[in-house]
């Protein structure tokens, strides 16, 4: 699968571990920044992995700030975007099984790097069940289109 990933300053290390599994695990991944620990905001670089969902660029996004809150914020402003914040297994299985979410965030001042690693490895491997779930989420993408 192609993903793209994002994060800010409090993520570069995580970041970084979580592209290595990804990598190890046979994904391609795109890294659209930040790539330095400078301070910088987390508003762009969830825009960044929301429009390259959107766009086709990549098939699924991971964002990673210091809660995985901000980041999230700034995907789900993007036309599209179903991002979640997951911070342990169930909710990331069922963020893909229920809700298809196409964007999962998570904070690197919440989890470690394997209970993340786990976190990414579920939601990536967790297929969309449709049927009334689908439903569901037509009902949530017609909020975005009258809003
Ligand atoms: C940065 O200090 C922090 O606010 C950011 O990483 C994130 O947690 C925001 O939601």
């Amino acid at each position: 699968m192609k993903i793209g990933i994002g994060n800010d300053h409090s993520a570069l290390e995580l970041k970084a571990e979580i592209v290595e599994f990804l990598k190890e695990k046979g994904h391609e991944v795109v890294d659209y920044g930040t790539y330095t620990s400078e301070s910088c905001d987390y508003p762009v670089y969830g825009e960044k992995v929301a429009r390259a969902v959107v766009a086709g660029e990549v098939e699924k996004g991971i964002l990673i700030c210091g809660t995985g809150l901000g980041i999230s914020l700034a995907a789900n402003k993007v036309k599209g975007i179903r991002a979640c914040v997951c911070s342990e297994p169930f909710t990331a299985k069922m963020s893909r099984a229920h809700n298809d979410c196409n964007v999962l965030a998570f904070g690197a001042r919440v989890v470690g790097g394997e209970l993340a690693k786990m976190i990414v490895d579920t939601w990536i491997n967790t297929e969309f069940e449709g049927g009334r779930h689908q439903r569901r989420v037509d009902l949530l993408m017609e909020i975005e289109e009258r809003n």
